[in-house]
């Protein structure tokens, strides 16, 4: 998704700039930009495709400028150009803002510039804003971006320089994130505390419908009726060495290779092992609204689907209470049925996918209890929800969600065992889950510990082209999400889905040495499974398991076998999605792919 940093204070800002839009690269960009005030000049640099081609731009440019704003584009209106690179500027070239967002009505507002003479040069959205912004310009900035606002329908996250107005910029937020950070004698705008961790830890997160000031003295935050308003200053809970590859090849590699860690993180303080009881402090005060729902409905997209699945599984087996899964994008527009009693839980790793938040707010609408399950805090989606649970895993850099999802699955586990408790859970079952939940860290330690193994095993079939995942109960979510790991960042294809399934059509598809991959950990259909493999394996498929230790039924029948700890079915998937993010990586690596930043793909998809 698109980036936004910027920086006021005394230091040179092009570094600045420069260095914060290289920590937003992961969230995917095809075109970046700054825009630098120094002089009495605006300085306008743009160039498509990475930020290096920016860079080779920039040289000794405005060396002397301590302010400006800069931007990563990921194209949503008009090619990945220069032309269409942000910062966009005024006609008088006097005015540079970069947004992140929708215009939505900007059709009809580029008519009416038309109507007022104004031409706009790009083929984007933007440009209309920052055009508009000078149509309404009569000596003050905040003020004509306060009016140009008003007639803006849409989302967006901005900020808008002048070389008219050298001491400040202008911020404002509606539907897309933007945090202020608050420096000694300097202040930083970002879409992100990645892009601005290295400077502050101190930051202010504007809400929608908010605006910001920033000047060498401090920053004002007013409504966008010019309301003034206090904001509560926060401390970004993650380091900038977490932000790092610590050693690794790609940011995946550390996100699978950090999971025993993150997963404690995600653990900590949680388990009551002794009681048989969960502690989670942000949903503490629904409780009485919990253990009285009757309906539970996940929504969510992509990987935070898989772990709704997932929780649908969970919150039935454990907690006997109805649970569905809906994506996101179609709950939204469903008109969907919410009686009383009903919980939706939005589950997202950025907090800021566009149609989970939309979701929510459309349950939120219709009279749910609205719960958020979210690891970056003050993200609009925790900050929206009635309340809600933190993954606490740290920033996830790579596009495709590894130590997220696993930490996605023990929060809704420990939920579950929660409402479980309030229900038909006794105390002697919810313990002896607990004290193996606790357990599930070091496991992963173990899992992980094969990465070569599996990668001489993918090796065999990395030219493959279109793969099989397959998983029955609580592992049936687990395989649509191992294929979804393998499309996302190798570009196989691949498909997942419950293993009984196959026989209603897939099995077709079954060639001589097609690769599929069977996730056959003991459980309550083990047998069945066994059988399925049998079904692939006699028209030619070759096998790839996930396979509970000591189980040699399945290396009998498999060409690999990915094995995992031997733990309770409700806590196998945080374990037997390991090898399988481990396969895909892999994968992307033999296949020169780029991992961290897939094509066409983005680390949070803000826009519908
Ligand atoms: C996962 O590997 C993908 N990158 C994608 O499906 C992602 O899970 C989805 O876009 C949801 O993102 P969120 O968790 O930030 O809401």
């Amino acid at each position: 998704m698109c980036g936004i940093v910027g920086y006021i204070g005394r230091k040179q800002v092009q570094p600045i700039l420069i260095e914060g839009l290289k920590r937003l690269e992961y969230r995917g960009y095809d075109s970046a930009g700054t825009a630098m005030v120094g002089d009495g000049t605006l300085t306008i640099t743009r160039a498509a495709g990475r930020i290096s081609a920016l860079e080779a731009r920039l040289g000794a440019i405005q060396r002397s400028a301590t302010l400006g704003i800069a931007h990563t584009r990921w194209a949503t209106h008009g090619a990945p150009t220069e032309r269409n690179a942000h910062p966009h500027v005024s006609y008088d070239g006097k005015i540079a803002l970069v947004h992140n967002g929708i215009i939505e009505n900007y059709r009809s507002l580029r008519t009416f510039l038309d109507q007022q003479g104004i031409r706009c040069v790009s083929d984007t959205d933007t440009e209309v804003l920052v055009q508009l912004i000078r149509h309404f310009y009569n000596g003050n900035l905040e003020q004509a971006v306060r009016d140009a606002l008003h007639d803006v329908q849409g989302t967006y996250g901005i900020a808008v320089v002048s070389s008219d107005e050298p001491d400040r910029i202008v911020a404002a937020r509606k539907g897309s994130p933007l945090i202020i950070g608050i420096g000694n004698g300097e202040f930083l705008i970002a879409s992100d505390a990645a892009a601005i961790i290295e400077h502050t830890a101190q930051v202010v997160y504007l809400a929608d419908g908010e605006m910001a000031v920033l000047t060498h003295d401090g920053f004002r935050t007013t409504t966008l009726d010019a309301v003034p308003i206090t904001k509560d200053v926060q401390e970004v809970e993650f380091s900038l060495e977490q932000i790092e590859l610590g050693g690794h090849e790609h940011f995946m590699a550390k996100e699978i290779f950090e999971q025993p860690q993150s997963l404690n993180n995600t653990l900590r303080g949680r388990l009551r092992v002794r009681e048989g009881m969960i502690h989670l402090g942000g949903i503490a005060e629904h409780a009485r609204d919990l253990a009285r729902a009757r309906r539970i409905i996940f929504t969510a997209q992509g990987t935070a689907w898989h772990a709704g699945l997932v929780g649908e599984y969970l919150f039935e087996d454990i907690a006997k209470t109805p649970a569905e899964t809906e994506y996101a994008s179609e709950f939204r527009y469903r008109n969907p049925l919410i009686n009383e009693g009903t919980v939706v839980i939005a589950i997202s790793q950025s907090g800021e996918t566009a149609d989970t938040l939309a979701a929510l707010r459309e349950a939120k609408e219709k009279g749910a209890l609205t719960l958020g399950v979210v690891n970056v805090v003050g993200s609009t989606i925790a900050r929206e929800a009635d309340a809600g649970v933190y993954l606490h895993c740290g920033p996830e850099i790579g596009v495709a969600s590894t130590k997220a999802f696993t930490s996605q699955l023990a929060v809704l586990t420990m939920m579950a065992i929660q409402l479980g408790r309030r229900r038909f859970l006794s105390q002697n079952d919810a313990q002896a889950l607990i004290s193996q939940l606790a357990l599930i860290p070091g496991h992963v330690e173990r899992i992980v510990q094969q990465s070569d193994g599996i990668r001489e095993a993918v090796r065999r079939f990395v030219h493959r082209e279109n793969w099989l995942f397959l998983g029955r109960g609580y592992n049936y979510p687990i395989a649509l999400e191992g294929a979804l790991k393998l499309k996302e960042i190798s570009y196989i294809h691949a498909e997942g889905m419950p293993a009984a399934e196959m026989k209603h059509g897939p099995i077709a598809l079954i060639s001589d040495g097609m690769p599929v991959v069977f996730i056959a950990t003991r459980g309550n259909q083990y047998d069945k499974v066994l059988g399925n493999i049998e079904e692939v394996r006699s028209r030619g498929g070759k096998i790839l398991a996930v396979a509970t230790e000591g189980d040699h039924d399945v290396a009998q029948m498999a060409e690999d076998v990915f094995y995992v700890p031997d733990v309770p079915e409700p806590l196998q998937p945080m374990l037997s999605v390991i090898p399988l993010q481990l396969l895909a990586y892999h994968a992307a690596v033999l296949r020169h792919c780029s991992v961290d930043k897939p094509r066409n793909l983005a680390k949070s998809v803000t826009v519908e």
